[in-house]
């Protein structure tokens, strides 16, 4: 399937989870392309007299919900949020993510965890039987000591980790922290790793998303496809 189509499904699927968006709401918003269209989707509502507001999880995010027209809520507010919708890498069977290809992950699990309900929009080639192989596992650290920290990694999962570089240096996060991202062949308990990880000093915070997400909504080329959670 050629990329395109795949934003397209996107596109239907983003479109979707904006419907579960109610007037007064205050809205997480994601970050990247699946995103993207979730703002634009928003933005209409807006235009046609919705009053919402959002919690961005990037710079990016935030001018694009600004160019929609979605008021935002300032980063340093005690938020409500009733809904936050974003992007996901990976999705397992249990709805686990891997999250943080755009580097946005420590506000994206901030924002996810502050919100009542946590939506997850993905095309249908994100589904895996199990996280890990084809993603490396993203996890923001320290930039100070970050090769000890790194090497702690390493031994814990016993992979490769890779420092994420950007024009030639180390990828920045809007945070300042770095990125290494962890080549896990198989992710069998994922709410242990993730435990395990942040345990490692020099962790900040890492794109296991475990128990999280309380609806999955899938753009497929047979349609869209909207499963809730089973109850925590
Ligand atoms: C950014 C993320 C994104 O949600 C994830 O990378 C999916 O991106 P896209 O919607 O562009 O496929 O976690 O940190």
């Amino acid at each position: 399937m050629i990329s395109d189509d795949l934003d397209q499904l996107k596109k239907t699927a983003a479109t979707e989870a904006a419907q579960f968006i109610r007037n007064g709401m205050v809205v997480g918003l994601g970050t990247g392309s699946t995103a993207k269209h979730m703002i634009r989707a928003l933005g209409e509502k807006v235009r046609a007299g919705m009053t919402l507001r959002g919690v961005p999880t990037s710079q990016e995010t935030a001018a694009l919900a600004k160019q929609a027209g979605i008021p935002l809520l300032e980063a340093d507010n005690r938020w409500e949020i009733d809904v936050a919708i974003d992007g996901a890498d990976q999705v397992d069977p249990q709805f686990n993510l891997i999250k943080g290809g755009g580097g946005a992950l420590l506000k994206e699990k901030i924002v996810a965890s502050s919100a009542k309900q946590f939506i997850v929009v993905v095309d249908h080639t994100k589904q895996v039987p199990i996280l890990g192989g084809s993603f490396p596992l993203p996890i923001e650290v320290i930039p100070f000591g970050w090769g000890s920290t790194a090497r702690e990694i390493e031994s814990l999962t016993k992979s490769r980790v890779v420092l994420r570089e950007r024009n030639g240096g180390p990828f920045l996060t809007e945070a300042g922290h770095f990125i290494v991202d962890v080549h896990l062949d198989r992710i069998t308990q994922p709410g242990e790793l993730e435990t395990a990880l942040n345990l490692i000093p020099g962790v900040v915070e890492t794109g296991l998303f475990v128990g999280r997400t309380d609806v999955l909504i899938i753009g497929t080329p047979q349609g869209v496809r909207t499963v809730h959670a089973p109850r925590k």
